[in-house]
């Protein structure tokens, strides 16, 4: 099979056919999509019908899959460990309340961020397998955010610039009304400073590195000014120009890279099925500064 790699915008998204997910790939096969993963941030490998096991053997051979830390809401398959439940359908098929804990904690992915960036070394990538899509909304968009750091205005640049900001797990029970996690569920994932501008391992480029549902805290600011940079620069982030838009069809699997993009999914409605199933790349070296 010959692979060929399409752009779907300018910015950043590519879609990779010539790829069978079930398969090992062959060394120019995996540098191939490695090539096209670092150039376009995102891609899309269409028509891949692959089992759970299949999902998490493609994953290892980009890196060592991450195994969810938390397990009191069952957002971590009770199957296979290494597969995080992006679904509003339990692991016995019913469809979930958007009351429920479970649900209001995915509702965060609403709101623009990065996975696992609350890690002291946060994700490289993230693999997620669209197996019942949604129609009424449910699209993933993402952002490039070497795009974003270049184009920063001087009054946000000299915000962010030789800055830290902490991420925190514990910040999303906050944002979506949840109990607060258990002292044990706390120390086990404790707040980590990262750099507003980081440096990636691979492309060597610059990225602004920012997230709306882990950010707590910014360097050298209160509170209030804190949030009032997360979300200007989340604002100035979030343009059409910077951004692609996942229209799912059943089994595309997405994978991103977690160190120079933002996503966030758009509201369904939750009477709709929408299951998905994501594998998450651990991160090789800690956040570089810029
Ligand atoms: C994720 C996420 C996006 C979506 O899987 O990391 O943020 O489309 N979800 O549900
Ligand atoms: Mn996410």
């Amino acid at each position: 099979m010959t692979i060929t790699v399409k752009a779907r915008h300018p910015a950043l998204g590519a879609e990779i056919r010539g790829i069978d997910m079930r398969q090992p790939l062959d060394a120019a096969a995996l540098q191939a999509v490695t090539d096209a993963w670092m150039k376009h941030l995102v891609v899309v490998f269409p028509g891949q019908h692959v089992t759970d096991h299949e999902h998490v053997a493609f994953t290892r051979q980009l890196g060592e899959p991450e195994i969810f830390h938390q397990t009191s809401l069952h957002l971590r398959s009770d199957a296979v460990r290494e597969i995080f439940l992006v679904s509003n359908v339990d692991q016995d098929g019913r469809l979930m309340q958007p009351s429920a804990p479970s649900q209001k904690q995915l509702s965060s992915s609403q709101m623009w961020h990065t996975d696992s960036s609350y890690r002291p070394i946060p994700s490289d990538g993230s693999l997620l397998h669209g197996i019942e899509i949604s129609r009424t909304g449910g699209i993933t968009q993402f952002i490039n955010m070497y795009m974003v750091h270049d184009d920063l205005p001087d009054s946000l640049r000299r915000q962010v610039e030789g800055r830290r900001a902490r991420h925190d797990f514990s910040m999303l029970h906050t944002l979506v009304g949840n109990p607060p996690p258990s002292a044990a569920e706390r120390a086990a994932m404790p707040p980590v400073w990262h750099p507003m501008i980081r440096r990636h391992p691979v492309t060597g480029r610059k990225s602004l590195y920012i997230s709306s549902i882990y950010n707590d805290a910014v360097e050298g600011l209160d509170d209030a000014a804190a949030r009032r940079l997360i979300a200007d620069l989340t604002e100035f982030a979030a343009q059409p120009k910077y951004m692609y838009r996942h229209e799912w069809e059943p089994d595309d699997v997405l994978m991103w890279d977690n160190r120079c993009t933002l996503h966030a999914v758009t509201p369904h409605d939750p009477g709709e099925r929408r299951v998905m199933h994501r594998t998450t790349i651990v991160g090789h070296e800690p956040v570089l500064a810029g």
